[in-house]
């Protein structure tokens, strides 16, 4: 059973972006930062990454601008200060595994589960402008948890909204695992960020949709402009009354851009009307440019040379496949998928041979009646010689074990018999003899009931193994189609057997002479005599392989 890999002791985390421009204030306080901050601390092996194919979920009728927002939003986590050096910072198409889990994924995921996730109804409703009854849209969360499963990830840092994802993650995780015994997908947990209320400039949290944002990588200008002519959402009506700071969206910038005195100093300011809104808002101007200064430089830097930062795009990518391609070896395992043979190589012969077991009868004969076979040649009758190569290619195929890989000759025979004084060679190099039998065994039936015998003619060549295959049924030729019964069984014999006779025949025999070997059956038992020696007993090596692996 494979185990859960762990390539680093560090746990992992992972989360990703859908690339739809530039990021705001708000996405950057409400992710980037708290991933620069984990990635930071060194203690996790972290992935970032651009959910590229996500995107294409819903806008996959204009995909004009999808490589241009990657870059964007590569920049932006760079100039914020994702460091590759520290964290994987890739994007997700590039690394095509994330397609395949998605698809394996999608076997075992229940649609009830999909349709239940409220932000597929939701986001249908919400984004009438575009049909999002796809299929693409309504796997979105698969994909998700094929983006999370596929590094083995641990801690996911999102927002409040992909609650449901991440619980949709684990439960594909838990149902995998439990589905196939296995331990492959660690549950991994959301790491909900802590998010500060970051209004927008008209007082409404900022969103794209809303037209009130604050670009992370905007002129430090434009942004103090943006923060000078904010709404305090009427808190202060003349310069003369208090307001309170809690209810005014400057107050909140305040909180999360000022330094404690100067969030003391206007909280206090407008609560006693000691200070004045423009005062006010000059101050948060000077807190959030101030933090976003240094961002925008850096991301100007990276903009001089996005050649390069595409480059480190794609290393960055090759790393993350690595780590993924590791995963993907244990899911395919799991599901049957591997690309080694593996074990199934055993089971599949002793598969094969039992579905042989109806060809092959008690006695180990196999039946050779080619009835439903037809011959090219207009006699409708099956030769001796046309006979032999269907012997052979039947007993390679259907009583060798797979395990045997028998190669033929090279060469062009022109005829059958110089073919087979050629030897076979096995995969370890051996070389076989592979001969039949004449036509039909001699029948002698005496006291002690029948006894049968195969006559061979074997070449005078060496050999490391003889396979012997004996006929045995109606005479030939036979007419095609007939039903009589014919039958072949095989001796493959090692060269302990037949070496010394064999030597001594060719000693006693003409250069091209033949010489000729018996197999003699008597009830159960079978000999093998090798010219004029005696018979010897080779009852064992029926339809007996070893010789040939
Ligand atoms: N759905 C996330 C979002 O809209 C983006 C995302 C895609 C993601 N795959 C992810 C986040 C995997 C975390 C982990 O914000
Ligand atoms: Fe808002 Fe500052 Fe004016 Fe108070 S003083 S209302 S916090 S802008």
């Amino acid at each position: 059973m494979p185990e859960t890999a762990t390539s680093s002791s560090h746990p992992r985390v992972l989360s990703g972006m859908r690339p739809t421009g530039k990021l705001h204030l708000g996405n950057y306080m409400g992710a980037l930062a708290n991933w620069v901050k984990l990635q930071d601390t060194a203690q996790y092996e972290c992935y970032f990454f651009i959910a590229d194919w996500h995107a294409l979920t819903t806008d996959y009728a204009d995909p004009s601008r999808l490589k241009l927002n990657t870059l964007d939003l590569a920049l932006d986590w760079l100039a914020a200060g994702l460091d590759p050096g520290k964290s994987t910072i890739f994007i997700q198409s590039h690394v095509l595994q994330h397609a395949e889990l998605n698809l394996l994924l999608g076997m075992m995921t229940p649609l009830g589960w999909l349709e239940r996730v409220p932000t597929y109804k939701e986001q249908q409703e919400n984004l009438n402008s575009k049909d999002l009854t796809n299929f693409g849209f309504l796997g979105y969360p698969v994909l998700m948890a094929s983006d999370i499963l596929l590094y083995q990830t641990q801690f996911v840092p999102v927002g409040q909204d992909q609650t449901a994802h991440v619980e949709l993650t684990r439960e594909v995780a838990r149902r995998f695992n439990s589905m196939y015994k296995t331990s492959v997908f660690p549950e991994p947990e959301a790491l909900f960020t802590p998010s500060p209320k970051l209004p927008g400039t008209d007082g409404r949290k900022m969103s794209k949709s809303y037209g009130n944002t604050i670009g992370l990588t905007e002129d430090p200008r434009s942004v103090a402009q943006k923060v000078e002519t904010m709404s305090t959402s009427g808190q202060r009506p003349r310069h003369t009354d208090s307001g309170d700071p809690d209810q005014c969206p400057v107050g909140d910038l305040h909180k999360v851009f000022s330094s404690a005195d100067v969030v003391a100093e206007t909280q206090a300011g407008c609560r006693t009307a000691s200070i004045g809104c423009k005062e006010c808002k000059a101050l948060a101007a000077k807190s959030v440019s101030e933090h976003v200064a240094p961002i925008y430089a850096r991301r100007r830097e990276l903009e001089a040379d996005v050649d390069s930062i595409w480059d480190l795009l794609q290393t960055e990518s090759k790393k993350a496949e690595t780590r993924a391609e590791e995963t993907m070896v244990q899911v395919r395992e799991v599901l049957g998928l591997s690309r080694s043979l593996g074990d199934v190589k055993e089971s599949f012969s002793v598969q094969l041979k039992s579905e042989m077991a109806q060809d092959i009868d008690n006695d180990g004969w196999l039946d050779v009646r080619y009835q439903t076979n037809t011959l090219n040649d207009s006699e409708n009758m099956r030769t001796w010689e046309e006979c032999v190569p269907l012997f052979r290619a039947d007993w390679l195929r259907k009583m060798v074990p797979r395990e045997v890989a028998l190669k033929k000759p090279k060469g062009d025979f022109e005829n059958q018999e110089r073919e087979l004084e050629e030897p076979f060679i096995t995969a370890s190099g051996k070389r076989v003899l592979f001969t039949v039998s004449e036509h039909e065994p001699q029948v002698d039936v005496t006291a002690n009931g029948k006894i049968e015998k195969w006559f061979f003619n074997i070449p005078q060549r060496s050999y490391e193994v003889w396979k012997l295959l004996l006929y045995r049924g109606h005479s030939l030729p036979m007419r095609v189609g007939f039903h009589g019964d014919s039958y072949i069984t095989s001796y493959v014999v090692p060269q302990k057997f037949f070496s010394q006779e064999f030597a001594r025949a060719k000693k006693s025999s003409n250069k091209d002479e033949r010489i000729r070997v018996e197999v003699m059956k008597e009830g159960g038992k079978f000999s093998l005599k090798i010219a004029n020696s005696n018979y010897s007993d080779i009852t064992t090596l029926h339809n007996y392989y070893e010789p040939l692996k």
